[in-house]
């Protein structure tokens, strides 16, 4: 990897509910130690972006405060990556307005999100447009300002999300161009490392929509009977095993300690390996993981003073970024500077 150093990272969740360990081994823990290891690194709540689908205000609220709640659990340090809502920067709002007037309408055209939608609709002999709000149709633009905003270089992303990427650098762009003058930063996307999907204790891939997962944020209790649910086959536990179709096995690669690992991966390979006994080892591992993190998480969730906080600190911080290149915008277009 380039040297990275000195370099700024952002990140946004889309408020979506408690995540489950496939979420946090695929997604929330490598974007923690990318955070860990930027000299600065943002990471918000794209509340705006959710209320393109979720019309619950309670929802939006609760889910927000999970987010939040969640990466603090999980380790991210409030002093070093700046923790904010979308929606507490008022500065996005208004780059988009200025960024709708320097993007041609064909690029939205050709965002996947909406072709999508388009897709399913024609499927469904419906009219191509049926139940698609602004806010899906110019969802890169929204998307394009949280980046453009922070003057972020680094997007880390999966692979559905680099077209956005690449939309807000042909944003940037056009205002450049269109201006001429270089003011809003390029990103770049950065590949999330693929690969790593967690089956779920049914064998598919874990996944809330197939109702088979492990959520990070439970009771002792309810992880045992989780982990003591999962699939196997009938094999006695004198019988050697393969550890590569063997669903605990494949969950406690991410949990176990390396030298853990091994000793499974060899206990099975050899025989005298029981599910029974390979359960217990996963849900130990398991309770080391998110035993913790669960206390600290219901610790903040029932502390929503703390969050608010934390998020309203985070909102501060960010703007003297958002504050400074909204301005810097204005400027080059003809408007006045923010003041102080
Ligand atoms: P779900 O399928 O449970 O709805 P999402 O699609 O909301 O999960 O995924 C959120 C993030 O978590 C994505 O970055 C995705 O790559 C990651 N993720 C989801 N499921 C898994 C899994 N089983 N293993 C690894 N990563 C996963
Ligand atoms: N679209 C992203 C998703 O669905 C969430 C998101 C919104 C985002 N704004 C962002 C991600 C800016 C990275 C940068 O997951």
């Amino acid at each position: 990897m380039a040297d990275q150093k000195g370099k700024t990272i952002l990140t946004g969740v889309k408020p979506t509910g408690a995540p489950h360990i496939g979420n946090y081994i695929g997604a929330i823990r490598p974007a923690l130690r990318l955070a860990a290891s930027h000299e600065k690194s943002y990471l918000f709540i794209a509340d705006y972006h959710a209320l393109n689908a979720v019309y619950d205000p309670k929802a939006l609220k609760e889910d927000s405060y999970q987010v939040a709640a969640c990466w603090l659990a999980l380790g991210l340090d409030p002093a070093k990556t700046v923790l904010y809502r979308q929606s507490d920067i008022p500065e996005i709002p208004e780059l988009v307005t200025i960024l709708s007037a320097v993007t041609p309408k064909g690029l939205m055209d050709r965002s996947h999100a909406y072709k999508a939608a388009k897709d399913r609709n024609a499927e469904e002999n419906r009219d191509p447009d049926a139940d698609v709000n602004m806010g899906l149709y110019t969802y890169p633009l929204l998307m394009a300002a949280d980046i453009l905003i922070a003057n972020t270089d680094i997007v880390p992303v999966g692979k559905d999300q680099v077209q956005h990427i690449e939309f807000a650098r042909d944003m940037a762009g056009y205002f450049n161009g269109a201006f001429k003058k270089n003011v809003l930063k390029l990103p770049e996307y950065q590949l999330e490392a693929g690969g790593a999907l967690l089956p779920g204790i049914d064998g598919r891939k874990m996944s809330k929509s197939y109702g088979n997962h492990i959520p990070v944020f439970i009771d002792s209790a309810a992880r045992r009977k989780l982990v003591m649910k999962t699939v196997t086959d009938s094999k006695l536990p004198a019988e050697p095993k393969n550890p590569d179709e063997n669903v605990i096995f494949q969950i406690y690669t991410h949990v176990g300690t390396p030298e853990e690992v091994q000793a499974m991966r060899d206990a099975f390979e050899k025989g005298g390996m029981g599910y029974g006994d390979a359960k217990q080892k996963l849900f130990e591992a398991l309770e080391r993981n998110f035993e913790q993190p669960t206390a600290k998480y219901n610790e903040l969730m029932a502390d929503r003073k703390k969050l608010d906080d934390i998020l309203e600190e985070g909102a501060a911080r960010a703007r003297k970024v958002t504050r400074e290149t909204l301005s810097n915008v204005r400027e080059a277009i003809g408007l006045a500077r923010l003041r102080n």
